[in-house]
């Protein structure tokens, strides 16, 4: 198999990669720690595939929001078609951020793409923390963060166009609140990074409001540099993996009256230990 980075600081492309053989496993995981996201370019697999491949690395998080593959509950489709407005995922976010232990990863399979557009970017956290300044990074390290699904899943938001549309739902079960690491050391590669992110994050535990609004707010504008940043490009039988304790993600929405149909499956966590 070929990887090749994307950037300079966050993603690679894997070329003539099989997902479903087990021997690849390794080279797989290695150039997954190593880059935090990974696009296995041009796959041939079934959901029964999928599903394999996300259980070499942990049990399988079935989400509570996403409407899931008849066939196979463990599968959330992440789907726009062409006469939708509003895209899953459209705003920086860190999947189950708000689960008491949060989801180790992603993987998505393209079924169908629009030509142009529809690609997901992804923001390094660990670059994003290293920049910051030596006073700046004391100060963080050892804070906690509260995150929840309340405002994103809840019934506030059953107007939105995916709640219509059908395919977020449950908000009766939005109900988790989970206090993490603002600095997490991370559990494979050991690197500093941050824990926060402007979908889920709402309070840093312990300052007052005002001053927890503004370290927050500063660090999401941070967070959001280019420099940080690495955009993959979809195609169907594309997969891309992704590190939710090491990145943000965000699906971009520029494809009006195309259609665009995924299958996410997600893989367990485990405990975020503190910086
Ligand atoms: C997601 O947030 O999981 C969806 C990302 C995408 O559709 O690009």
């Amino acid at each position: 198999m070929r990887i090749l980075p994307l950037t300079g600081g966050l993603g690679a492309e894997i070329f003539e990669a099989d997902m479903k053989d087990p021997a690849q496993f390794d080279a797989i995981r290695e150039a997954f720690i190593t880059h935090s996201v990974i696009t296995l370019r041009g796959q041939s697999i079934t959901p029964d595939d999928h599903l394999a491949f996300a259980r070499r690395w942990g049990a399988v998080n079935i989400n509570r929001f996403f409407t899931a593959l008849e066939s196979h509950p463990e599968i959330a489709i992440v789907l726009k078609e062409a006469n939708q407005t509003g895209a899953i995922g459209e705003e920086w976010h860190t999947d189950h951020a708000y689960d008491q232990i949060p989801a180790m990863g992603s993987i998505l399979h393209a079924i169908e793409t629009p030509a142009t557009g529809g690609d997901t970017a992804f923001c390094s956290m660990g670059a994003a923390y290293d920049a910051l300044s030596d006073r700046f990074k004391a100060m963080l390290d050892g804070l906690q963060a509260w995150n929840s699904s309340r405002h994103v899943f809840g019934a506030s938001q059953a107007e939105s166009d995916a709640a219509a549309s059908g395919r977020i739902g449950n908000a009766a079960k939005a109900t988790q609140d989970a206090l993490h690491p603002v600095v997490l050391i991370h559990p494979l590669s050991g690197r500093k990074g941050l824990f926060v992110n402007p979908q889920f994050t709402t309070r840093i535990e312990g300052l007052s409001r005002p001053e927890s609004d503004a370290i927050l707010q500063m660090l999401f504008t941070h967070c959001q540099k280019p420099e940080f940043q690495c955009r993959v490009r979809w195609s169907p039988g594309d997969v891309t993996m992704w590190d939710n304790r090491a990145t943000w993600h965000k699906a971009i929405n520029d494809y009006p009256g195309k259609r665009r149909y995924m299958h996410r499956v997600t893989v367990e966590g485990c405990a975020l230990a503190s910086a």
